[in-house]
């Protein structure tokens, strides 16, 4: 891996050992793809202030969240179907995340389950949480998230209709996949490594939803019971209701909006995450970064504010951090790093983002994350 030297680098490498189903899933966003540029394009545009003759000689990336310490202002985002890019993926992916001592979001729709990762890693990580109408199954997920000691519910509230991705209709990514197209098929022939560790791979199916629920054991069923339990009711009502189940720390994902924020605040919710959903729900909607000085300004003294959507470097990371996010959650960036290598692929994607981060900082004359502000951004 010498010569990988960028998150890109990754991708390419993605889109070549991933069959075009599974890649497009995750490179693509929803509709005219208008908010995943935009998430992307508004944060190249934020130019740094270079400061010259200051001792860097010292810079630490170490900040907390949510009062625990970390290596880094950096987080591993819940991603979906995230075992059908590499086999075991969550467990590639949440063991990587921890030897670089980050926090990892295992999502709802992991393949791996809950209890298959918690018992192949270390240390705890973090659950998101996708509210079905099924509020028994739900309660029950909740509860199996307390059991296997996950440190904080990520609640993600911007999926309660789900925003078209054109690409996945295309090819077939739809729920469940139709891998036996005759075009998917020939495709991914041509991706033996991929078959390989998907074939060796614990689990095949929505491991958090697969076994769990009564009569439904194959991927068709369960998809089909998936698709029909996104719950368009949801409302700040259902909060409190979690809120009782839920003891720990309560992260409220997919907030673009000043008022919103200030709800999550009376929620009492310890985390705020600043999100499109990577631009794959509400084309149109704003860049997660033009909306985040707003939030911050409004509830930032009240509820620690997180960013997601478009971090491809630790120079994006660096530019969310001046804008007043306390720490970064990185989607895409980590999945090709996933899709190119397995677990030493993730490991590779955080340590560039660090490592440009780390030079970042330098170049801009700051040691600490917490000495990071606007003054770090030219006019
Ligand atoms: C996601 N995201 C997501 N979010 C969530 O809360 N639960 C989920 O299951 C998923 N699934 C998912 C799948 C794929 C393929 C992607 C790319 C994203 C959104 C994710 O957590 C995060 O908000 C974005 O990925 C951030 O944008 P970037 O970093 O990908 O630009």
């Amino acid at each position: 891996m010498k010569y990988i030297t960028c998150i890109e680098d990754l991708r390419q490498i993605h889109k070549r050992k991933v069959p075009k189903m599974f890649f497009d899933y995750v490179d693509h966003g929803s509709y005219a793809e208008e908010t995943l540029r935009a998430n992307v394009d508004d944060l190249k545009r934020i130019k740094f202030r270079q400061r010259i003759l200051v001792d860097i000689s010292k810079r630490d990336l170490a900040t907390t969240i949510l009062g625990d310490t970390y290596a880094m202002p950096l987080i591993l985002a819940p991603v979906g179907s995230t075992g059908m890019q590499y086999g075991d993926g969550e467990i590639h992916a949440c063991r990587a995340a921890q030897a670089a001592g980050i926090p990892y979001t295992l999502s709802t729709m992991s393949i791996c389950s809950i209890e298959d990762v918690a018992g192949n890693v270390e240390k705890p990580f973090w659950f998101q949480l996708y509210v079905m109408k099924d509020r028994g199954f739900v309660k029950a997920l909740i509860e199996r998230a307390i059991a296997a000691k996950c440190s904080a519910l990520v609640l993600t509230v911007d999926l309660q209709v789900i925003g078209q991705r054109h690409q996945d209709i295309k090819n077939g990514m739809t729920v469940p996949p139709e891998i036996f197209r005759p075009k998917n098929l020939i495709d991914i022939a041509t991706k033996p490594g991929w078959v390989k560790g998907i074939l060796g791979a614990k689990q095949r199916n929505f491991g958090n939803i697969a076994g769990h629920l009564p009569g439904s054991k194959d991927l068709e069923s369960v998809s089909a019971w998936v698709a029909s339990q996104f719950d368009a009711s949801l409302n700040w009502k259902d909060i409190d209701w979690i809120r009782s189940i839920w003891p720990g720390k309560l992260i409220i994902k997919g907030i673009l909006d000043v008022e919103d924020a200030r709800e999550a605040v009376k929620v009492g919710a310890e985390a705020l995450v600043v999100s499109n959903h990577g631009g794959r729900q509400l084309d149109g909607a704003p860049s997660s970064i033009e909306v985040l000085p707003e939030i911050v300004h409004t509830v930032g003294s009240h509820i620690e504010v997180m960013f997601d959507g478009g971090i491809r470097s630790g120079q994006d990371v660096m530019r969310a951090l001046a804008l007043g996010a306390r720490s970064c959650m990185i989607g895409r960036a980590y999945i090709y790093g996933l899709g190119a290598f397995g677990g030493p692929g993730v490991s590779k994607a955080i340590d560039i983002i660090g490592r440009e981060l780390s030079t970042t900082m330098g170049l801009c004359g700051v040691n600490a994350i917490n000495q990071i502000d606007e003054k770090v951004l030219a006019e």
